[in-house]
């Protein structure tokens, strides 16, 4: 984990920063593998420093990295009182993640630091280590996705038809809690019929009935892990027109997952998949980008999108998403969860993807 923050502090040059102020929890639990809910470090060549109060004393004594010192903010003091008695003296450029300070953050901090401590913008420094897995980061993305798939092929066993979405959705959760996820990663997604043409559907109180599409989107959350998978399954036939769409989402999903591999832009991937859908006639019910990245969070760095200017690099973590959404008909949407590897992808999502109709 130390050298987690040895690499951060190799983009500083560049940033234009010296010390880099980390206040996105996420990112503080990735830097120093604190996983309480009020923290903030503050890394520098020299410095290692984390901050929190009271409450996670204990909890940061066991799980931050013994290369940071810990402090512990007296009770009325908020942590960023104490940013400034932290820093090293003399001139200093101070990095703030500007994706996550908030203008009042951004005032409390100038208002208590010396004048010769400049605050210097910086976005996504720490996501863009994020972004490449590290072995047992994989590893993690792997067993919660595993864990979510062996919920969703138990539930496939079960009858579908008269249940209702929120049933199944509680179903899928509870599951993936007794076999030991932490939490869901994201609201379930459970959407027939029409309603599945909201790419993100609440579950309703309404019961499948015989010929509704179902889209399923889950994922559970495993050792601070996410993972991410969509299937669109038939409860019964679907009729001829469901089915050639969901061929053509097939298609495309199969063309994008083809089109992964380090090196490739998010743009082009997204392009690949996108170019089937459009060909047939349906570019416009395909409205969201191809795909993320997923880690400590559901949705990260990379994007495969129309306007992703990110590059894939080999052992990023990617989902590949492709939908057709028809209003007041049906919406299809098929995601696998990969690893960029150098001439290709692994794929971790295990679940088949043929059409399956259920009862
Ligand atoms: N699984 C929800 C999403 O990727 O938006
Ligand atoms: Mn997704």
């Amino acid at each position: 984990m130390s050298d987690r923050a040895e690499r951060l502090t190799e983009l500083f040059a560049e940033a234009g920063i010296d010390v880099l102020l980390v206040t996105d929890l996420v990112n503080v639990r990735y830097l120093t593998g604190y996983s309480g809910s009020n923290g903030l470090a503050l890394i520098g060549p020299q410095l290692r420093m984390f901050i929190s109060d009271f409450r996670y004393q204990e909890q940061a004594a066991e799980e931050v990295d013994d290369s940071f010192a810990r402090r512990i903010a007296p009770a009325p003091q908020g942590l960023l009182d104490l940013v400034g008695e932290a820093l090293p003296a003399g001139e200093l450029r101070l990095g703030f993640e500007a994706d996550h300070v908030s203008v009042n953050q951004h005032q409390c901090l100038r208002a208590q630091l010396r004048d010769d401590v400049d605050l210097v913008s910086t976005s996504r420094l720490v996501e863009t280590l994020r972004a490449v897995k590290e072995p047992d980061e994989v590893a993690r993305i792997k067993a919660a996705s595993a864990l979510a798939d062996a919920a969703f092929e138990r539930l496939l066993r079960e009858r579908i038809v008269g249940r209702t979405e929120r049933q199944l959705a509680l179903a899928l959760e509870n599951d993936m809690r007794q076999r030991g996820a932490e939490r869901v990663s994201f609201e379930t997604i459970v959407a027939a019929g029409a309603h599945g043409a909201l790419p993100h559907a609440q579950p309703r109180d309404v019961e499948i009935r015989e010929g509704d599409l179902v889209v399923f989107d889950w994922g559970t959350e495993l050792d601070g892990y996410c993972s991410d998978c969509t299937r669109t399954i038939a409860a019964g036939d679907p009729g001829t027109d469901a089915r050639d769409v969901y061929e053509l989402v097939l298609e495309s999903q199969l063309a994008g997952l083809q089109a992964v591999r380090s090196g490739r832009g998010g743009k082009d991937v997204d392009g690949v998949a996108r170019e089937m859908i459009a060909a047939s006639g349906y570019a416009e019910h395909f409205g969201h980008g191809l795909g993320h990245g997923v880690g400590l969070e559901v949705h990260e760095r990379p994007t495969l999108s129309t306007r992703s200017d990110d590059e894939l690099q080999a052992s990023n973590v990617v989902t590949v998403e492709p939908g057709v959404y028809l209003p007041r008909q049906f919406g299809i949407r098929i995601e696998d969860l990969v690893v960029v590897t150098d001439d290709g992808c692994e794929i971790l999502t295990s679940v088949p993807k043929q059409l399956v109709v259920v009862d």
